[in-house]
């Protein structure tokens, strides 16, 4: 079994005593006989491309410690039989925090204010930010990390509109939020934040042409995936001042090559790590080798 991307031996504790199986860690392109790896765990940076499969002839099962499954190709890997899983559970509260980090960061200028400061400026009036009380959140994507978002702003005393076809009315009730369609979000917002996985549906969900309707001075975050807000429309609003500033943790390219929207005074961004703690990281890795195990073991699978 080939554990890549830095999932470290705790994480991967439902696997260390079971019988038969050899764990490696490391990277696919260091492993002398590819040809034996049946089972393979990768974060995001590992992709499992047809080409990769192609070098795996024995692969049965790839475990992805993590949600989202758009750096494995899913079709490639059924039509050869090889079974994909995921660990959709175990990150929820870290990338809800650090969406709510992003959020609060950006409002109060808080990543500018820092670096004007340690570069020995005292600018007061320049970082004045926005109170988050009375505002409006959308939210787009109510699956576990947009519920856990909109349970914090409820706590910040914020309105909450959410747009996600398959939210329930109990739901609704249950957070106390608002369902409404995806133009009333954009238009209502003060704060938009997406939190859908990215498919062909949600490619460039917020664009040139619903963006333009968003309220003046409008912010936005992406902490899910890059290529669901479309980054060229989100530069020439933040350039024209529609929107007042946008909070990045993902990109349509990673690492990006595009310095345009990184270099944007209104920008602020992190390097993909919503997921990144050590609650999180151990949490995606035992779930994922907790799948291989039923796997293994023919028990019945939970995220198959
Ligand atoms: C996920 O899909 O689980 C997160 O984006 C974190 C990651 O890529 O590992």
């Amino acid at each position: 079994m080939l554990v890549c991307d830095g999932i470290t031996s705790d994480g991967v504790e439902p696997l260390v005593k079971l019988e038969g199986v050899e764990l490696i860690f490391g990277k696919l392109e260091d492993i002398e006989h590819p040809e034996n790896i049946q089972g393979i765990m990768v974060r995001s940076a590992t992709k499992v491309t047809e080409e990769v499969l192609e070098k795996l002839p024995g692969l049965q099962i790839v475990a992805r410690a993590g949600v989202g499954v758009d750096n494995i190709d899913i079709n490639a890997a059924t039509s050869r039989g090889v079974l994909v899983v995921n660990a959709p559970e175990g990150n929820t509260i870290s990338t809800a925090e650090h969406t709510w980090a992003m959020m609060m960061s950006l409002v109060r200028n808080i990543p500018q204010a820092n670096q004007s400061v340690k570069q020995g400026e005292w600018n007061r009036k320049k970082y004045t930010g926005q109170e988050l009380y009375q505002k409006t959140l959308g939210i787009i994507g109510m699956g576990r990390i947009g519920s856990e978002l909109a349970k914090r702003a409820k706590s910040f005393s914020m309105n909450v509109l959410v747009f996600d076809p398959y939210f329930s009315a109990e739901k609704q009730k249950e957070l106390s939020v608002t369902s409404v369609d995806l133009d009333t979000l954009i238009q209502q917002s003060d704060i938009m934040t997406v939190h859908t996985p990215l498919t062909n549906d949600t490619r460039k969900l917020l664009n040139y042409d619903n963006l333009k309707h968003a309220k003046k001075g409008a912010f936005v975050l992406n902490c899910a995936r890059g290529g669901i807000i479309d980054e060229e429309a989100l530069l020439h609003y933040l350039d024209s001042d529609h929107l007042s500033g946008c909070a990045l943790d993902v990109f349509e390219q990673e690492p990006p090559v595009s310095r345009s929207l990184i270099d944007h005074p209104n920008v602020i961004v992190t390097p993909h790590i919503a997921a990144s703690t050590v609650q999180a990281q151990k949490n995606v890795a035992y779930m994922a080798s907790d799948e291989i195990k039923s796997y293994l073991l023919n028990q019945p699978l939970k995220h198959a």
